[in-house]
């Protein structure tokens, strides 16, 4: 039995958790399915599931913990670790920046209006295809190998795959993305082929994942790059902080003020609604709710989230 089990927060946490599950639930109505990937749109509205997993790897999960889903803008905190591993700082930080926009994920405005050109940060959409083209590999199908393997070793999953039907949805539909991608390139931002810099950031948003997943994952981040139930190092630590400040400063776009306020903890949302954030030092934690707010993320798991932080005082702040 590890230490959490007899600790009242992990016992209040076992006994109350379908009640705040239940309550949350609620707030799937006032959300939206992510429409503009087609192949989205067809996730139920009323989803709500959740996973808790201590250094030990003992879980507590909540509601539709077992829904399936893809991890989306979640992979981009592991892409962007993955980058800094690969090439380090200097050229990560040579092709995106350290600042929030306090504009939508898949915006244009900033790549035109500020001096270098270059995304604002690595969480939005042009910042991420910045860093899709930094991955080490010879051609996009070795690229998108290498960072499939580093997400099953983070999350512990040889089973980790692809969702074939949202990459092709996605891919067919990405209208925006692609103007993005050609306007780094244009800016000097992007080196290679376009169309295969965005396969490799289609395919890595298309990993399909469940809540223990990135609770599992989220574990890993919440003790600094290693894994606490393996005992071993995944990641330096310093891209670990580097990940989790970005993730406080834009994980929840341009909600990431508010979220920071309410709920205190580093965190990052995806469209497919699913939500990974962690207690540091103690809890990774994956949730998903599909139907989303205005800027993009989980009404019912932010609201759940929220709760949580509440009640066991996680904010950081
Ligand atoms: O590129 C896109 O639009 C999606 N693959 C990912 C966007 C996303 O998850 C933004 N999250 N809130």
């Amino acid at each position: 039995m590890s230490q959490n089990h007899q600790d009242s927060a992990w016992g209040k946490l076992q006994t109350m958790l379908p009640q705040w599950v239940h309550e949350s639930k609620a707030y799937t109505e006032d959300g939206q399915v992510a429409a503009y990937i087609p192949e989205l749109a067809r996730a139920p509205q009323n989803v709500l599931g959740i996973c808790l997993m201590d250094a030990a790897g003992d879980t507590v999960v909540g509601g539709d913990h077992d829904f399936r889903f893809t991890l989306q803008s979640i992979s981009k905190v592991f892409t962007l670790i993955l980058a800094l591993m690969d090439r380090g700082e200097e050229v990560v930080f040579s092709k995106v920046g350290m600042e929030p926009t306090g504009d939508d994920f898949n915006s244009m405005l900033k790549l035109e209006l500020v001096e270098p050109g270059i995304p604002f940060n690595p969480l939005i959409n042009a910042g991420a295809i910045a860093i899709s083209s930094l991955m080490a590999g010879s051609d996009p199908a070795a690229q998108t190998q290498r960072i499939l393997q580093f997400f099953r070793d983070v999350a512990d999953n040889p089973t980790l795959a692809i969702n074939h039907a949202v990459h092709r949805s996605e891919s067919d539909t990405a209208h925006r993305n692609r103007s993005l991608a050609y306007f780094l390139k244009d800016n000097g931002v992007l080196s290679g082929d376009v169309e295969d810099v965005l396969d490799v950031y289609f395919s890595h948003c298309s990993v399909e994942a469940t809540c223990t997943d990135l609770a599992r994952m989220a574990l890993v981040l919440a003790n600094n790059g290693v894994d606490p139930i393996r005992n071993l190092r995944l990641m330096p630590r310093r891209y670990v902080q580097i990940a989790k400040t970005f993730m406080i400063t834009c994980g929840m776009y341009n909600a990431s003020g508010e979220f920071a306020m309410n709920v205190g903890l580093p965190a990052k949302s995806g469209v497919s609604g699913g939500i990974l954030t962690m207690v540091p030092g103690q809890y990774g934690i994956g949730v998903v709710g599909p139907a989303l707010n205005r800027k993009g993320n989980s009404t019912a798991g932010v609201h759940l989230i929220g709760k949580l932080s509440q009640e066991f005082d996680w904010s950081l702040f």
